[in-house]
């Protein structure tokens, strides 16, 4: 991907300290400095072909001619080339240097992370036309040497008008030194923690796409030992542990009979599990219904209560509702958990019913909630909808095995 001299970090006075790199965020380069020495501008035919031959010279996977046409006739901010200022003449423009962008779109974005986006044959119904905002902007390919690296500040300072000011700059570094450089850029390493993910994709920040995961699936983004973190369960053995749970209180707390608390409801149901650390603490069930969702089993261990877990697991759940696109939530609660419920918002309607089973009264609760303007819903990117329930958010294996032919096995010639 790139080809940059390390003078490029030599350009900016080490910190002396062993091991600890300058760190010089692009949003905070000299650019004044920098453009007393190079131009960037957008290369036409003739140059174009000049720096795919240049390129070659560097980057042995560098793509054809043909192929970096197609992709600067589809987005013409896709190139830009480097020069010296005193070697510079408008009429008569040669690139010394060049930072090549992909400008994705959705689909663009989406084959860039399940890593089946082909950096030598880019797809052009992957790349958004110029004036569209795209999803995500992926470095090309980069070469520029010594002075010219200060070229890259920019190249990359084109990106800060408001088109493209909060879309997020990926690249996949072909070298340990090129995840250094990145690292001085202030890029990161992708850890969406989806093994998924394509490995070895670098993000500079700039939208909240990876923000801090939703409510319902931040299980797993933080480490601390007695983290309350929650997620859905999605096999088995989540679902032994939110039945262990319920075992805990319902039957050995609360005196609950089996068939009473396991209902013959729990195949067709949603459960949060609640963690405190990656211990199992507490875990609720939602099922959903035509024009509402109904919160239930909402239980707690013992050893973890007053420590927020059914406040994280209760968010988590209206979180869910919402980003499903729910706007009623209802439940059945304890009378004497009136006050826990109206904590979040429920509140017993007008017309509740109060009703008894398993020993206790109950009383029916409800809240409004304001269904997520991206709720998942008909219109939504097709592989959106098959993602893992309460994980959206983030690319999934369905997508990834998009990446294969249709080849329709049926199993019956063999
Ligand atoms: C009720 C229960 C889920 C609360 O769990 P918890 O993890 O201890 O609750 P949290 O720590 O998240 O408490 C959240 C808030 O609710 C308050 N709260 C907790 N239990 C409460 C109760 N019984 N009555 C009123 N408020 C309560 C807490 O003080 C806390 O307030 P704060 O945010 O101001 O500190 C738990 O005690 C439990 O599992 N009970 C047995 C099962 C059960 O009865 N489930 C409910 C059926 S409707």
């Amino acid at each position: 991907m790139t080809v940059h001299d390390l003078r490029f970090r030599g350009a900016v006075p080490s910190t002396g300290l062993p091991g600890r790199r300058r760190q010089h965020p692009l949003a905070q380069l000299d650019l004044e400095h920098f453009g007393k020495r190079v131009v960037v501008f957008t290369p036409s035919g003739r140059t174009l072909s000049e720096i795919v031959t240049q390129a070659r010279r560097d980057i042995s996977t560098a793509t054809s001619a043909e192929v970096v046409r197609r992709v600067a006739s589809a987005n013409p901010d896709s190139i830009w080339a480097i020069a010296r200022k005193d070697r510079y003449d408008a009429l008569d423009p040669h690139a010394e240097g060049f930072v090549a962008f992909l400008m994705l779109d959705e689909k663009g974005f989406g084959d860039l992370t399940r890593g089946t986006l082909d950096p030598t044959d880019p797809d052009l119904n992957a790349i958004c036309t110029q004036n569209s905002k795209p999803a995500a902007i992926y470095v090309w390919a980069l070469q520029a040497r010594g002075s010219l690296a200060a070229g890259i500040a920019l190249v990359f300072e084109k990106l800060g008008t408001p088109l493209y000011q909060d879309v997020d700059i990926y690249a996949r570094p072909a070298t340990e030194d090129g995840a250094r450089f990145l690292e001085t850029l202030g890029f990161s390493q992708l850890s969406s923690g989806n093994e998924d993910d394509a490995p070895n994709l670098h993000v500079f920040r700039r939208s909240n796409r990876w923000a801090e995961a939703p409510s319902y699936d931040t299980h797993g983004t933080v480490k601390a030992p007695d983290a309350v973190t929650v997620t859905v369960a999605r096999g088995l053995d989540d679902l032994m542990k939110a039945i262990s749970i319920r075992s805990a209180v319902f039957l050995a707390e609360q005196d609950c009979p089996y068939s009473e608390e396991f209902d013959g409801n729990d195949f067709s149901a949603v459960h949060l599990i609640g963690y405190v650390g990656d211990e199992p603490g507490g875990s609720l069930r939602i099922r959903y219904f035509a024009d509402f969702a109904k919160i239930e089993r909402l239980a707690v261990r013992h050893e973890f209560r007053n420590a927020q877990v059914a406040a994280y697991l209760v968010h988590a759940a209206i979180e869910l509702c919402r980003a499903k696109g729910y706007g009623k939530i209802y439940g059945h609660a304890q009378k004497r958990l009136v006050p826990f419920w109206s904590r979040f918002g429920f509140s017993v309607f007008s017309g509740a019913r109060e009703f008894v089973f398993s020993d206790f009264d109950y009383v029916e609760m409800m809240m409004d909630a304001e269904p997520k303007a991206d709720a998942v819903a008909i219109g939504v990117d097709p592989y959106v909808i098959v993602r893992p329930e309460g994980r959206w958010h983030r690319p999934g294996v369905l997508e990834k095995s998009s990446a294969r032919p249709v080849t329709r096995p049926t199993g019956r010639a063999r």
